[in-house]
């Protein structure tokens, strides 16, 4: 993708009616010819853009397909997205973010795609990934934290999903441990760490991100083991998906930079603001078989569940389905 592009796609979007050739030549330092070269490429990816004696060019229409270019032009990141891979069509983006990193891509590199042919999910589970509706994305990160210490990195993701829901639509969610997103009880967003570490040290971190935003009712697999729903399903509004994936990753990158800074202490403190069983009873099932009861403290340090039992007795839950009571 060329960053120009992106820069005509900016200006199209904060200035209202036609834009002169003159001026995208002057603002993006380049010749008449290379506007135009730049406009027909925009074209060619499926921008409706109309072109008038001199008045200049106005965007009429933008592709269906979520536009790396139109994402890359929201961005105001220092780390997360400096590099964006675009896939119109993929298996799973954490595979190719894999992939990419094994092959040394920079920190904050950004796989995004339209759909994925064999979305991952947890625990070996199959994400439902159809082209043209939803966000799916994975991140590559390279902290210098212990390998015990990644897990953490899942809540800055679920938070950032949070923060963005609240930021583009009218809908507050929820965050159930360990990092499913719902609204309304139902399961909007799944993440996805996978990781490549040596004993002492982390080669790097993949955070992969999959939120329901246009999916219809029709859409979803039919044997799904939890409710699961959409930003449009819930809030009744199509989602602008590039402006949801722009508004996420601004969010992860400020999240990310205070934790490099500041450790998990504030990520963890919004964490448990966020979520579902805050201050109440809960019950922690595991493959069906309820095991644990009490009331649900936080997490600690490494990202597992605090329960206090009616017999004062502290449990830390490492895998399991919470239910709240
Ligand atoms: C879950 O089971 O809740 C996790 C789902 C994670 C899905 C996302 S979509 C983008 C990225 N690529 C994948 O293959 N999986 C993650």
């Amino acid at each position: 993708m060329h960053p120009k592009v992106g820069t005509i796609l900016r200006l199209f979007r904060t200035e209202a009616g036609y834009i002169s050739g003159e001026l995208l030549s002057r603002e993006l330092g380049v010749s008449r010819t290379a506007i135009w070269k730049h406009i027909s490429a925009l074209r060619n990816s499926g921008y409706c853009i109309e072109a008038v004696p001199s008045r200049g060019y106005r965007l009429i229409s933008s592709p269906d397909v979520i536009n790396p270019h139109e994402v890359a032009a929201q961005l105001n990141s220092t780390t997360i997205g400096r590099h964006l891979e675009f896939f119109k069509l993929t298996t799973s983006t954490n595979s190719d973010a894999f992939r990419l990193a094994e092959n040394g891509a920079v920190e904050g590199t950004v796989v995004l795609t339209d759909g994925q042919s064999g979305g991952k999910g947890r625990r070996g589970r199959i994400w439902s990934s159809p082209a043209g509706v939803n966000l799916y994305c994975s991140v590559v990160l390279r902290p210098a934290i212990m390998p015990h210490e990644a897990p953490q990195l899942t809540f800055l993701s679920a938070v950032a999903v949070a923060r963005a829901i609240e930021l583009t639509t009218n809908l507050i969610p929820e965050i159930k441990w360990p990092n499913d997103l719902l609204i309304s009880g139902k399961k909007v967003a799944g993440l996805l760490n996978e990781m490549s570490a040596e004993t002492d040290g982390i080669n790097f971190v993949i955070l992969g991100i999959g939120v329901n935003l246009n999916m219809t009712a029709g859409q979803f697999p039919d044997d799904l083991r939890h409710p699961a729903t959409s930003l449009l399903l819930e809030s009744g509004t199509e989602v602008d998906r590039p402006r949801f994936a722009s508004t996420m990753l601004n969010e992860l990158d400020r999240l990310y930079t205070d934790f490099l800074t500041h450790g998990f202490g504030p990520v963890r403190e919004e964490w448990q603001r966020r979520c579902n069983a805050n201050g109440r009873q809960v019950i922690v099932s595991d493959s069906g078989t309820e095991c644990t009861g009490g009331l649900f403290i936080g997490i600690d340090a490494d990202g597992a569940l605090l329960l206090r039992s009616d017999d004062e007795v502290q449990h830390r839950i490492t895998c399991g389905d919470v239910r709240v009571i």
